[in-house]
C-alpha cells in the first residue's frame, strides 16, 4: 500500500465512515492459491462475509417449551441470511453444543443441484447460457459453503451431498474453503434405480463430499458387515475401534469392538422406498427425499449425542428427523413453504425408529421461525424492548442504548444515532412529523454527525420523504413494516421465490432483504359437486400484493398464485396447521382454477393456505358448514363467495 492510500485509510476509519469496497481488494488481497477454481462474478471471500445480509429470526410458533433452555430451530427463509444471523449468535455465545462446545458439531446439505438455465439442453448459445449458469450456481453455493466454515465448531464437519452434474467442481470449490488438507472422504452411495436405454453407463450413484473444519474432528467408527469371501480366508477376527496411529487427528472416538469391518465410503443403499412405505408417506409431496438411513451414518460417525446438528437446505426434514431420534440438537432450514409445512408435519409425528418404523416419538420442543418474511401481527405482539431488538437487527444496527443532547438513542448505524419508536413507546394518535424532527435536531444537532436515523411504525410518520435534512444533517425515516433505502442497504432486495409446480421445487432460489406478509388479494367461492362427492374451492380472484418490482408487473388474475395448501381437518384447539395437500398453480390452470378433493375429507373445519411465488399467504378457514351449505341439487350451482381485501 503507497503512503498516501495508507494516510486516507487511516482518515477514512477515524471519521467512523465504511470504506468503500475498492479498499477491500487493496486492505485484504487475495492469497495465493496452489489451484483455485475461476468463474465469472466470483467475490472475494472478505466481502462475502461482511456483506451479507442478517436477518432477525422471528419466533413464528413454539411446539413445546423448554423455557428458557434451548429449542431446535425450523428456519423458513434464504439460509444465506439465516446462516449470517446464526454466526452473530455463534459469537455471541447463544448457538452451542449440549457439552458447550460453539457453534454447530455437523451440517449435512443437499443443494439443488444446479439452475434450471443449466438443465436444458445443449449446444450453441445454450450452451453459452450453461457456462453462466455453472459459475453462477458455484458462486451461490460457495457463499453459503464459507458461511458453513464459520458456523461450524472448530473439531466439526460438513457433507454435501452432489451427484455427476456439479460434484467435480463442488469438490475443488470446497478445497478452496475448507483447505485441501481438511478433505476427508468422497463417499458414493450406491442405489438402484428402474434402468433406461442409454448410451452410457447408468448413473446410479450420488456423492457425497466429506470436509472437517480442522485437523481435530469428532469421529465415531462404523461398522459394516465382511463379505462371505474376507470370513472365508481370515475367518471371523474382531476388530477393535482402537485407532493406534493416525498423523496429526487427535480425537477419535469409538465406542465398541465388533465382528464387522470398518465401513468403507461406498455405501450400498435404496433410495426412498415406494410410496406406500412409512418412510415415504411422511413427506409424500416431496420429490427429493432422501432416506433417514443415510442420514444415521453422518451424525453416527460425526457427532456426540447432544451435539448441534444442521441442515440448511432441509427440502422434507430428514436430517432433523434423524438428529431428532438419535438424541442431537438441530437446526433446519429452507426457502420454500412446502419444505416447511412438511417438515413440521413430519416432526410432529415422528417414529422412533429409522425408516419412521416404530412406536412414536414426541419431539423435544422445537420453535418455527420466520427469517427475511416476517408476520406483522406477530411483531406487534411484542414488548417494547423486544420490538425495539428486532427492528434495529432488521436495518442492520448494533443495540447500543446511549444518550446525546439529553435524548435517548437506541442502537448505531455504520456508527451514526438511532432512534427507535415502538408502537408501546407513542402515546395514542402520536406522529413523528417535520416538527418532530426539528426539535431533535436542536437538542442534538451537530452532535450526532451527519446523519441520524428513526425507526417507528409507518403510520406514524407525518410525513412520506425516506429523510429530511435540518442544517447539515440528514434524518432517516425508517418504516415499520416496510423501508427500503437504496443507499442505506447498498443492494437490491430480491423476494423469494415458491414453485408454480414439482419440478420447480429443486430449483436454486436466492433472496436478500426483507419484507412483511402481505395477503394476497383473494376471492373465491366453496362448493359440493355431489355427483362426484368432491369438494370444491373456486379461486376467482388472486393477486399478490408484494413490493416487488417483478409483482408490480404480473398484471394477470391468479399469474402470481404458486399453490394451496390444504389442511383437511383443522380445529382450533389444535391451533396450527397441519398439511395434508398441495396443489401447484399449474395444475390448477388445468383444472379450471378449481381445488377439488374428495368430501369425505373434510373434518370441523378445513384450512386453506393461498400462496403466492413471493411466499405471502392468505389463510382461510372454510367451516365443514361452509361447505355442506353449498350442496345444492346438480346443476344448479351458485357456491359461496367470500370476499377478502
Ligand atoms: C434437494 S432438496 C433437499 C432434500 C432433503 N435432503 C430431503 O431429504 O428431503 C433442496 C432444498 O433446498 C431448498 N433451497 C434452495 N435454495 C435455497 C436457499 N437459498 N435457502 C434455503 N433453502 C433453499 C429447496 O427449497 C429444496 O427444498
Amino acid at each position: 500500500m503507497k503512503d498516501a492510500e495508507r494516510k486516507h485509510i487511516i482518515s477514512i476509519l477515524e471519521s467512523g465512515e465504511m470504506p468503500s469496497s475498492e479498499w477491500s481488494a487493496i486492505l485484504f488481497p487475495n492469497q495465493k492459491r496452489e489451484c483455485e477454481l475461476i468463474y465469472d462474478g466470483k467475490a472475494r471471500e472478505e466481502d462475502i462475509l461482511a456483506e451479507t445480509m442478517s436477518v432477525p429470526l422471528q419466533q413464528n410458533r413454539l411446539f413445546g417449551n423448554n423455557g428458557k433452555g434451548w429449542h431446535n430451530k425450523l428456519i423458513f427463509g434464504d439460509n444465506l441470511q439465516i446462516m449470517k444471523s446464526l454466526l452473530d449468535d455463534k459469537k455471541s455465545g447463544k448457538l452451542c453444543n449440549a457439552d458447550g462446545t460453539p457453534g454447530i458439531r455437523l451440517v449435512y446439505i443437499d443443494p439443488p443441484f444446479s439452475t434450471k438455465k443449466e438443465m436444458q439442453g445443449i449446444g450453441g448459445a445454450q450452451a453459452y447460457q450453461d457456462k453462466l449458469a455453472a459459475g453462477e450456481f458455484l458462486e451461490f453455493l460457495r457463499k453459503r459453503l464459507i458461511l458453513i466454515r464459520e458456523l461450524l465448531s472448530d473439531d466439526g464437519s460438513v457433507y454435501v451431498h452432489l451427484d455427476w452434474r456439479m460434484n467435480s467442481y463442488v469438490r475443488v470449490l470446497m478445497d478452496e474453503v475448507f483447505g485441501k488438507d481438511n478433505f476427508r472422504n468422497e463417499i458414493i452411495w450406491r442405489y438402484r434405480r428402474w434402468p433406461s436405454p442409454s448410451p452410457n453407463f447408468q448413473k446410479m450413484h450420488d456423492t457425497l463430499i466429506r470436509y472437517s473444519k480442522s485437523k481435530e474432528w469428532v469421529w465415531y467408527q462404523l461398522f459394516e458387515s465382511k463379505s462371505e469371501s474376507t470370513l472365508k480366508a481370515f475367518g471371523n477376527i474382531k476388530l477393535t475401534t482402537e485407532i493406534t496411529e493416525i498423523g496429526t487427528v487427535k480425537k477419535i472416538k469409538t465406542e465398541e469392538t465388533s465382528d464387522g469391518t470398518y465401513m468403507s465410503d461406498v455405501w450400498v443403499m435404496s433410495m426412498v422406498q415406494g410410496s406406500a412405505s412409512s418412510e415415504r408417506k411422511v413427506a409424500s409431496n416431496y420429490p427429493t427425499q432422501k432416506p433417514e438411513a443415510l442420514i444415521e451414518r453422518m451424525i453416527k460417525s460425526s457427532s456426540n449425542s447432544g451435539d448441534l446438528v444442521a441442515d440448511f437446505f432441509l427440502g422434507s426434514g430428514t436430517t432433523v428427523a434423524v438428529a431428532e431420534k438419535l438424541g442431537r440438537r438441530w437446526i433446519g432450514s429452507d426457502c420454500g413453504k412446502l419444505a416447511i409445512y412438511t417438515t413440521q408435519k413430519r416432526m410432529l409425528n415422528l417414529r422412533k425408529e429409522i425408516g419412521n418404523k416404530g412406536t412414536s416419538l414426541k419431539p423435544k420442543p422445537f420453535a418455527l421461525f420466520n427469517a427475511g418474511l416476517y408476520e406483522l401481527e406477530k411483531l406487534s405482539e411484542e414488548s417494547g424492548e423486544n420490538w425495539n431488538r428486532f427492528v434495529l437487527q432488521l436495518f442492520q444496527c448494533r443495540e447500543v442504548s446511549h444518550k446525546i443532547g439529553g435524548i435517548q438513542m437506541h442502537g448505531k448505524l455504520r456508527g451514526k444515532s438511532v432512534l427507535v419508536y415502538s408502537p408501546q413507546a407513542l402515546k395514542e394518535g402520536e406522529e413523528i412529523t417535520e416538527e418532530t424532527i426539528q426539535e431533535i435536531h436542536s437538542n442534538v444537532g451537530k452532535m450526532v454527525g451527519e446523519e441520524m436515523f428513526l425507526i417507528a411504525p409507518a403510520m406514524s410518520f407525518g410525513f412520506f420523504q425516506d429523510y429530511i435534512d435540518c442544517g447539515d444533517v440528514r434524518y432517516y425515516a425508517l418504516r415499520i413494516p416496510y423501508s427500503i433505502i437504496n443507499e442505506l442497504h447498498r443492494r437490491d432486495f430480491t423476494a423469494l421465490r415458491q414453485p408454480e409446480n414439482e419440478n420447480a421445487i429443486n430449483e436454486t432460489v436466492e433472496a436478500v432483504g426483507f419484507d412483511f406478509n402481505r395477503r394476497p388479494k383473494l376471492k373465491y367461492s366453496v362448493d359440493i359437486e355431489k355427483a362426484k362427492k368432491n369438494a370444491l374451492i373456486k379461486i376467482e380472484i388472486f393477486k399478490s400484493d408484494a413490493r416487488v418490482p417483478e409483482a408490480l408487473q404480473m398484471d394477470g388474475n391468479r399469474e402470481t398464485l404458486s399453490m394451496v395448501m390444504l389442511d383437511y381437518d383443522y380445529s382450533s384447539e389444535k391451533g396450527f396447521f397441519e398439511f395434508d395437500e398441495i396443489i401447484y398453480a399449474d395444475d390448477l390452470k388445468n383444472n379450471k382454477w378449481t381445488v377439488s378433493f374428495p368430501s369425505e375429507k373434510i373434518g370441523e373445519n378445513v384450512m386453506a393456505i393461498f400462496i403466492d411465488i413471493y411466499g405471502n399467504e392468505a389463510r382461510e378457514l372454510i367451516s365443514a358448514k361452509d361447505f355442506k351449505k353449498r350442496t345444492v341439487a346438480k346443476g344448479k350451482k351458485t357456491g359461496t363467495t367470500k370476499k377478502r381485501k
